[in-house]
């Protein structure tokens, strides 16, 4: 399969489809009414005990700039969690005809997931009934609704059905049957225990911020999931408990200017850094397939002297492996120029952290879809 660019996840229509659906016209999105709220917001809302019923700006201003800016830096995370997650996309997505997002906002990752389908595995876009967002504030949803309705003009989604519920999700889990169930950004603001949701769904994708605090919130959920037989598809190939230290956290990133309009704004704000980090973890009650030779890449590789260094972890230890130049060969090349959260096989056992130049380390290609 030919090798897909992240980058080139967003349809030729993507921003058509935004604007219109906003109402916003061409070069308004720097507009200091939707800048203002949207990066003075951006300062508070990782703040402990935020509430954004604090902030003065008028609320469709803010879910609107939500919308343009944020919506559209998160869609590329699912993608790059779904592209990585090897046997949950082969045998669990077939199985996904419907979903849920708690804490939907605009609906991000409702679209993103749809438009990954449209893109990668358009016959089974054609087998999802029925989407369903909740969210507590109704400003959203309507924003969300105005997105929904865009897509239904598209022949490929016009059989979708919707629900938007406002709510509390946590009181909506007595009528949740999806396949799959989403918390995008959300349980920042809710406990991290789940509760009644495990009982609920076979299918949970959490992306959340890519914060060391949250993190560590993140990392005891996981650990009272991996103990409750739930297996880890993204990032971890197995481990009961987490390796990952305190001062330290399990989290990816995407770029955030892969759209030129969201550059623009950034730009605008005075924004330069790329990176947009964040954390995700895909469970469902379906095996992995991987043992402990299979090795997540947490960072990218880091170069002194012609020794190449990266954080990888196997979901029981968790470490900086080092590959010094004399120990190149071409099997473990791989450690190299492999990217960030690529799970690669190893034959090594990592004797201070080294591999060996007999160690074979590449792609584990059981992961792969074409996709980078
Ligand atoms: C940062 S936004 C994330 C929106 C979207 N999921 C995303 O990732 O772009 C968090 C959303 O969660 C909603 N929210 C917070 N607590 C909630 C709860 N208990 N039930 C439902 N929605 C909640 C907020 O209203 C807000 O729209």
């Amino acid at each position: 399969m030919p090798i897909k660019k992240l980058s080139n996840i967003f349809p030729s229509w993507y921003r058509k489809w935004l604007f219109n659906s906003l109402n916003i016209k061409d070069g308004e999105e720097c507009d200091a009414k939707y800048l203002d709220p949207l990066f003075k917001l951006n300062k508070n809302w990782l703040r402990e005990n935020y509430q954004q019923k604090e902030y003065s700006w008028d609320e469709k201003d803010v879910a609107t700039s939500y919308a343009l800016y944020y919506m559209s830096i998160n869609i590329p995370k699912l993608w790059m969690t779904l592209n990585h997650s090897g046997n949950w996309r082969q045998q669990e997505l077939p199985q996904v005809n419907s979903l849920v997002e708690f804490g939907c906002g605009p609906g991000t990752f409702l679209w993103s997931y749809l438009l990954y389908l449209y893109s990668e595995h358009p016959t089974q876009l054609a087998e999802i009934k029925k989407i369903r967002g909740v969210d507590t504030s109704q400003t959203n949803l309507d924003i969300a609704l105005q997105l929904f309705n865009g897509l239904k003009s598209k022949k490929e989604f016009a059989h979708i059905e919707i629900e938007l519920t406002c709510s509390n999700w946590q009181n909506e889990l007595s009528n949740s049957d999806e396949e799959l169930c989403i918390f995008g950004n959300s349980l920042i603001e809710s406990d991290t225990e789940l509760g009644e949701v495990e009982e609920k769904f076979k299918n949970i994708l959490i992306i959340e911020p890519g914060t060391q605090k949250h993190f560590q919130r993140l990392k005891t959920l996981r650990d009272d999931m991996a103990s409750r037989d739930w297996q880890i598809h993204f990032p971890c190939s197995g481990g009961l408990h987490c390796p990952m230290p305190s001062d330290n956290w399990c989290h990816f990133h995407v770029n955030r200017f892969m759209l030129p309009f969201v550059q623009k704004m950034s730009n605008a704000a005075k924004r330069r850094n790329h990176r947009h980090n964040f954390c995700a973890f895909l469970y469902s009650r379906r095996t992995n397939g991987l043992d402990n030779t299979n090795w997540r890449l947490l960072s990218k590789t880091r170069k002194v002297k012609r020794t190449a260094m990266r954080y990888i972890c196997n979901g029981d230890r968790m470490f900086e492996a080092v590959l010094g130049r004399k120990e190149r060969s071409p099997d473990n090349l791989d450690f190299i120029h492999l990217e960030a959260a690529e799970m690669a096989r190893t034959t090594a056992k990592f004797k201070k952290g080294r591999l060996s130049v007999n160690d074979s380390f590449s792609h584990n290609n059981t992961q792969q879809n074409g996709i980078k």
